[in-house]
């Protein structure tokens, strides 16, 4: 099942240029699709090019323009020449989208934790985050304005200690959004972030493919059925656009109610 929420206009994003982490699969390749086809010029971002390259000649195919550029977001120098990649190539960021990350279940009990799984997972889904926000923020800050959309999951509320590392990273997410929220907002950049529940992706499946894990879900689920990536892709576009003009540093549940 595919759903499409928040009507297409085909030119919400015209004119403007939207970078997307973790864009060759799954929530990441649907705000891109999304925002192809609301007019934007996408940079697509993950690790492996010849994924993106595929990703991108499909958009092109649908007339968009498209830039693929492979970077690991835990990694600080890729972080940086991407952004002077951005500078040599003359794009300037309307929209970015921190997307990318990583969830990988903890080996035993939380209390044995390695410092090599926390940094990965801090790395990847809080510090390379932060340190593009920072750079592309000041961009658009001396710009006159930009949206950034953090995208953070229910878990950060939830505490689930079988990926725990997971659920502080995404809470840390959160509070980066309202941080620059209150320090971009000034200068015209709104900063908000998107709280999913289970969404049907390769990451999504581990808890969908499980029929215990999935059970408990749909206890705690008003909708009872996972989320689809368009859905999160149409949310993404409305914190994008001017259609939330007065909202920063919100962080926007789409989780089927699980919190409700
Ligand atoms: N699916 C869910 O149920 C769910 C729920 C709540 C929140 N979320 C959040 O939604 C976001 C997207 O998740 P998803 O379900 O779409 O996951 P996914 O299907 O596993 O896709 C993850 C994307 O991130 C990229 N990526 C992974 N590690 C990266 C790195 N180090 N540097 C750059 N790119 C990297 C992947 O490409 P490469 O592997 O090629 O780099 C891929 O494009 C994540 O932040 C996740 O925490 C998902």
């Amino acid at each position: 099942m595919s759903q499409q929420q928040f009507p297409s206009t085909g030119s919400a994003l015209a004119g403007k240029v939207a970078l997307i982490t973790g864009a060759s699969r799954g929530i990441g390749l649907a705000i891109a699709e999304r925002f192809v086809d609301e007019g934007a010029q996408v940079i697509l971002v993950s690790r492996k090019q010849d994924q993106l390259d595929e990703v991108a000649a499909q958009l092109r195919s649908r007339g968009a323009t498209a830039h693929p550029i492979a970077a690991h977001m835990g990694k600080l120098d890729d972080v940086r020449e991407l952004v002077d990649t951005l500078d040599t190539r003359g794009l300037a960021v309307d929209v970015l989208v921190n997307n990318a990350g990583i969830s990988p279940p903890h080996e035993g009990s939380l209390t044995d934790t390695t410092e090599a799984l926390w940094d990965k997972v801090m790395d990847v889904n809080l510090k390379g985050p932060f340190f593009l926000t920072a750079a592309i923020g000041k961009r658009m800050a001396a710009r006159g304005g930009g949206t950034v959309v953090n995208i953070s999951t229910t878990s950060a509320l939830m505490a689930q200690p079988e990926i725990g590392t997971y659920c502080i990273s995404k809470a840390g997410l959160n509070t980066m959004t309202r941080c620059f929220a209150r320090e971009l907002g000034p200068q015209g950049v709104r900063v908000n972030a998107i709280s999913c529940g289970v969404i049907k992706t390769a990451m999504g499946d581990h808890t969908l493919n499980d029929p215990g894990r999935y059970a408990d879900m749909m206890k705690i689920n008003p909708l009872k059925r996972p989320g689809y990536p368009e859905e999160v892709a149409s949310t993404a576009l409305f914190l994008a656009t001017g259609a939330s003009s007065y909202s920063t540093g919100l962080i926007l549940q789409v989780d089927g109610g699980v919190l409700a």
